[in-house]
């Protein structure tokens, strides 16, 4: 794979949570232009990704993949271009097997000559799906894609999107700079159905797939620089989660080093919403350049979660989750957190932006119904 890409996770917009197969060029710059106004490039998310049904049903007649000319007149180079004269970068979408999961054409079979494509295009980032693939090997497949892309010669952060089946935390950093770890999210705090995974289900399941080292729970044991979990594209600013849960989803994902790809209509954010997705002190945490993920420390069953990341410098993140239906008083111990860190620290509230003293004394706290408070410490 292309070296010294994602060296912290991947930032950016994705279409497919909000859009699914509505996109279009039109749609795509509006989305652009009010990432911009919004201030949320300069917050650091660059990659602008259309997913799965941006291409005809069929190929061309030397094999080519080819844009839908409806939903994108003016082809995928003039978008790439448009978006990189913004200060984006553009990404896309592909599958490994015969068809993309709606439907549209795959890769299997075409893979040096869809690299040669993206790159003619000027594609930086390739999200390559699972369906269709039959009895394909996972890891021989996205190996394929990853000599293909490199062939290709024009630097393209590559997203393997398997959902986890095949544990690619083992076998992906080689391969991929981020991999899927569950089937699809949902815009619901913990629904569950075959496919549908609500917030706090992919948490559990981030921590309880793969057995634990002693100490330090989850897959993020398996991840850092050019190399993520991906819980999946952000729901945050979706319809299905309250402003506490969006707060929460948004600080988990962070500090598990997640990519960080909204997933929201931009054209329609509220100023609540880009308060969220742009908190400098919250992405911080996720842009970490030491690039160790966090993991769940403790649970009070039925009442909250306690989480911890090592943060550059001798900082640790420590962050609360209020797993009840109620509001929790919640006190954290701070002596009881020696199995990730003792000695002394300053406390910062980064929701609250508020200095909170120091480690001497317990923090105590009180907490909605699934939100967070997080926290940074750092040395005195
Ligand atoms: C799969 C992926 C989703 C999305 C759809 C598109 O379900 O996991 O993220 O890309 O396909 O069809």
């Amino acid at each position: 794979k292309f070296e010294g890409l994602a060296l912290t996770p991947p930032m950016g917009w994705n279409s497919w949570n909000t859009f699914e197969s509505n996109i279009n060029e039109q749609l795509v710059l509006d989305t652009a232009e009010a990432m911009k106004a919004n201030g949320l490039l300069d917050a650091g998310y660059e990659y602008i990704v259309i997913d799965d049904c941006w291409s005809m049903r069929e190929r061309d007649a030397d094999g080519n993949l080819v844009a839908d000319p409806e939903k994108f007149p003016s082809g995928i180079k003039a978008l790439a271009d448009k978006l990189h004269a913004m200060g984006f970068k553009f990404g896309i979408y592909g599958d490994a097997g015969k068809t993309t999961c709606a439907g549209y054409p795959g890769s299997q079979g075409h893979e040096y000559q869809d690299a040669r494509t993206f790159a003619s295009w000027g594609v930086d980032y390739l999200k390559y799906d699972w369906c269709a693939t039959g009895t394909r090997d996972a890891q021989e497949a996205y190996t394929t894609m990853r000599d293909a892309l490199y062939a290709a010669g024009r630097p393209v952060v590559f997203s393997i999107c398997e959902w986890g089946q095949n544990k690619p935390w083992l076998w992906a950093q080689d391969v991929g700079h981020l991999w899927r770890m569950s089937g699809d999210i949902y815009d619901c705090w913990d629904c569950e159905q075959e496919w549908s995974r609500g917030v706090k289900v992919i948490l559990d399941r981030f921590h309880n797939l793969d057995p634990a080292r002693a100490g330090y729970d989850g897959l993020g044991q398996f991840a850092g620089p050019g190399g993520w979990n991906d819980l999946d594209m952000l729901e945050v600013g979706n319809p299905g989660l309250t402003l506490a849960e969006a707060r929460s989803h948004f600080t988990l994902w962070s500090i598990l080093c997640s990519p960080l790809m909204a997933g929201n209509d931009m054209r329609s954010v509220t100023p609540e919403i880009v308060e969220i997705l742009t908190n400098k002190d919250i992405i911080a945490l996720n842009q970490d350049p030491d690039g160790v993920s966090g993991w769940r420390y403790r649970i009070e069953p039925g009442k909250y979660e306690t989480f911890v990341k090592p943060l550059v410098g001798g900082d640790w993140a420590v962050v609360v989750l209020n797993t009840s239906d109620e509001t929790q008083e919640v006190e954290v111990e701070w002596h009881r957190m020696d199995r990730a860190f003792s000695g002394r620290y300053e406390i910062r509230d980064l929701w609250a932006g508020k200095d909170l003293g120091d480690t001497d004394t317990n923090l105590k706290a009180k907490i909605g119904s699934h939100d967070v408070v997080a926290l940074r410490l750092s040395k005195k």
